[in-house]
């Protein structure tokens, strides 16, 4: 790869992760200070096809001591063919983007992640292989209601979790796969041209939360950053400019 590419793409990044006196000096307004309408909290449904997620998480079998928790947690990238239960999959849906409040008239979610400004960007998108009481194929989660909407097969898309995961073929044995997204304009209404670098932050806290809720419940997850956006895309139907795909993670049993 040429030299000069390189050092323009690393510098690119690294200024990224800076704050740019430029940025910090501008006398820019957000869409919010321009009091342009708030985006909603939320993607709409997409489909009438919903499954309500049961809450009755006192009935889980749990590892409720914090630390044995925190030492526990790994990544694990080899799954057994045991089938994650509807209740162990809610509970992860809950304990990684569940709304526990609805502040204002509409105007933030408090859920069980933090987020920059409450502003929660992320949809939840799972391929599902191996949940009890669930069709297998792709569906969206609906954190409002606490319900799945089934979206459409799988295998019609004809693209495989490894390409999705450019070639981490490990992860074709996950009983559920989660992909997250970002709609950016939900965190830009408000931040703007200071929305990316927070929101990345972001979505490292829905991820170390998959990975405690997991080691909660002894099943196994890998955070995956090596994913491939486009075909991510093509499987949940994304225009990957107002929403692109942000994090995966694969969850299986692990006995
Ligand atoms: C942001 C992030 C991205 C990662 N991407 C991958 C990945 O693409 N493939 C993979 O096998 N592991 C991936 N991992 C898992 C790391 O390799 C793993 O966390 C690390 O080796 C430390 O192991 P531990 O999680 O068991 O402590 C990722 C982890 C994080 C947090």
């Amino acid at each position: 790869m040429d030299e000069k590419y390189i050092k323009k793409m690393i510098t690119i990044g690294r200024d990224f992760m800076k704050f740019s006196e430029e940025q910090e000096n501008s006398d820019f307004e957000s869409d919010q200070q321009l009091k342009k309408p708030q985006p909603p909290l939320t993607k709409a449904p997409m489909t009438d096809s919903r499954i309500d997620l049961p809450k009755n998480f006192e009935d889980l079998e749990i590892i409720n001591d914090f630390t044995r928790i925190l030492t526990e947690r790994k990544s694990s990238r080899v799954y057994t063919q045991t089938p994650v239960t509807l209740l162990q999959l809610s509970y992860l849906l809950w304990a990684t983007q569940g709304v526990k409040e609805i502040r204002g008239q509409n105007y933030a979610t408090i859920r069980t992640v933090p987020s920059g400004g409450a502003r929660h960007p992320f949809e939840t998108y799972l391929v599902i292989q191996n949940v009890e009481g669930l069709e297998n194929g792709c569906y969206h989660y609906l954190p409002m209601e606490h319900q799945l909407e089934y979206l459409h097969s799988f295998e019609e898309k004809n693209i495989s979790i490894t390409t999705t995961l450019v070639g981490q073929s490990w992860a074709e044995k996950a009983a559920v796969v989660f992909y997250w997204s970002i709609v950016p304009y939900r965190c830009e209404w408000r931040y703007g041209i200071f929305a990316h670098r927070p929101a990345l932050m972001d979505i490292g806290h829905v991820g170390e939360n998959l990975y405690l809720a997991c080691a909660a419940l002894e099943l196994g997850t890998c955070g995956v950053a090596a994913y491939d956006g486009d075909s991510c895309a093509k499987v949940f139907g994304l225009d990957n400019k107002e929403e692109f795909m942000v994090y995966t993670s694969p969850v299986g049993c692990l006995k």
